[in-house]
């Protein structure tokens, strides 16, 4: 049954942007087609979206005297009353979507429910029916959307590239398909099939299907007022990817974000949280485009989110990756370190690496001080002196601003003269960065096979193992998958 909502409820709804891109457009029918209850979704886009989006789906479809009320402002299904508003299960609640979508572009529909012998077919242009008819058609909705934004050039200028526009839309069916394994979904943009799942309800399958990786780890819990599960996907970067999915619908949370920082610093896994809870416990109506949850008790999730991730420790997490499995194939430009892994070819960055490894060997066991041959003479500020004698370096006073050098620590390589001097014009404060850089091997130095290997055992012992200290990745990775794709295998 389709109502118009009354003004009580319609007020409540906050007013805003839905449809900002063509991705919108897409989200918006394929939201409609799942709580339509269908199996089957097929999204076609021509161009960047902006001249056709087609989404078909085999759900319940509309009845004939119905169809015009689907495109009437706050005219919904889903909620009756403002109880319902707590308790939301649809995907769309707020009948805002469909009237949206027309007044921006040329719509028609076409839809039969099961009862009905023939179905409707409608067409409107700048928001108003300009035609209806019956005609014979599957059971289902397909929803045609023409000419996006064609009267509204300020919306156009705001689109990015087609490449941008059409990553969107691929983004977003992808997240459908790993939210919603059970449904068969199908992409085919300009004619080609981008994407399909079977639909067989295997969520592994259905992100390592999109993700091109099997190795994929689940973890899990149950708390008292959620869910989580948490699946792991062995690409490691410095940005967060974090994939949420509330109560199967694709959103961002910042308290959600917080507890992946805090878990992982620094260094992360593509990651899907998946998280269940009683609809009353999460509000989702403070964004138009439903993209935004804010959970009642956010401390509560934050721990949660954290616990559940918790539980894979550090070396785990490395060895999962496959950073321990690697085998040196050889060194290339004598910069280089060329190895491979189970799931692609990996470049080591032979100083940014070595320095990494320095790095955290000078802070944890200390700086090895190494006797001069021959004591130098300095002229040093106290606070200078104290800095040196914190990295290492024994350094006794001389009378005066002089200070006696007689030794500096295992590490230092540079004629220790002219690292002081050029410590001193610098940062003190990153002395043991520029210490564990003095003592990394530099780029073209010729590594033996040994020599590779070790260097590699060291930085996976690390904490930080994929930065330099500076910040540089320390290892690149060519995903196998990547490079079949690349070629067209
Ligand atoms: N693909 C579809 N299949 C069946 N019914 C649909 C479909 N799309 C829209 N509808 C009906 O039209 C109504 C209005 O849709 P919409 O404007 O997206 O609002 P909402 O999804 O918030 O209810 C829905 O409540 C639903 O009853
Ligand atoms: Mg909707």
């Amino acid at each position: 049954m389709i109502r118009v909502l009354p003004e009580e409820i319609a007020s409540k709804i906050a007013a805003g942007e839905v449809i900002e891109r063509p991705s919108s457009v897409v989200k918006e029918l394929v939201e409609n087609s799942i709580d339509a209850g269908a199996k089957n979704i097929i999204v076609e886009v021509v161009g960047d979206g902006t001249k056709l989006i087609r989404v078909k789906d085999d759900g319940e479809g509309i009845k004939y005297d119905e169809v015009e009320l689907a495109f009437q402002r706050f005219s919904t299904s889903k909620i009756k009353t403002t109880q319902d508003l707590e308790n939301i299960t649809s995907l769309g609640f707020r009948g805002e979507a469909l009237p949206s979508i027309a007044s921006v572009s040329e719509v028609s529909m076409t839809t039969r429910t099961e009862d009905e012998k023939l179905g409707t077919l409608i067409h409107l242009k700048k928001g108003k029916v300009i035609g209806k008819t019956r005609l014979p058609c599957d059971k289902g909705t397909t929803v045609v959307v023409r000419n996006l934004f064609k009267d509204f050039p300020a919306r156009l200028k705001f689109l990015k590239s087609k490449r941008t526009e059409l990553s969107h839309i691929i983004e977003l069916v992808s997240n459908f398909i790993i939210s919603f394994p059970e449904i068969s979904f199908t992409l085919i943009i300009d004619g080609r099939r981008v994407l399909y799942s079977e639909g067989t309800n295997d969520k592994i399958k259905a992100i390592s299907s999109i993700y091109g990786e099997t190795r994929i780890k689940k973890l899990e819990k149950k708390y008292e007022n959620f869910e989580i599960e948490a699946f792991i996907i062995p690409r490691w970067k410095t940005k967060k990817e974090i994939t949420l999915f509330v109560n199967r619908r694709w959103v961002r949370s910042d308290m959600v974000n917080k507890a992946v920082s805090q878990a992982f610093k620094g260094k992360y896994p593509a990651l899907i949280l998946n998280i269940s809870i009683n609809p009353s416990e999460i509000d989702i109506n403070i964004h138009p485009q439903k993209r935004e949850v804010k959970f009642r008790d956010e401390w509560g999730i934050f721990e949660g989110v954290l616990e559940v991730l918790g539980n894979i420790s550090r070396a785990e997490v490395i060895g999962f990756l496959g950073g321990l499995s690697l085998r040196v194939i050889g060194q290339f430009q004598g910069k280089y370190i060329i190895c491979e892994g189970e799931d692609g070819v990996y470049l080591i960055d032979q100083h940014a690496a070595h320095e990494r490894v320095l790095y955290e060997e000078l802070r944890g066991r200390g700086y090895s001080p190494q006797g001069l041959l021959e004591p130098v003479i300095f002229e040093l500020s106290p606070r200078e002196a104290s800095l040196f004698r914190e990295h290492g370096f024994e350094v006794e006073e001389f009378g005066g601003n002089s200070f006696i050098l007689r030794a500096v620590p295992l590490v230092l390589k540079d004629d220790p003269v002219s690292f002081i001097k050029g410590s001193l014009s610098g940062d003190m404060g990153e002395l043991s960065i520029s210490l564990a850089c003095s003592g990394a091997v530099k780029a073209g130095q010729v590594l033996s096979s040994m020599e590779m290997e070790e260097l590699i055992r060291r930085l996976f012992e690390c904490e930080e193992p994929f930065t330099c200290p500076h910040g540089r990745p320390t290892l690149i990775k060519f995903e196998l998958s990547e490079l079949e794709r690349s070629f067209g295998r």
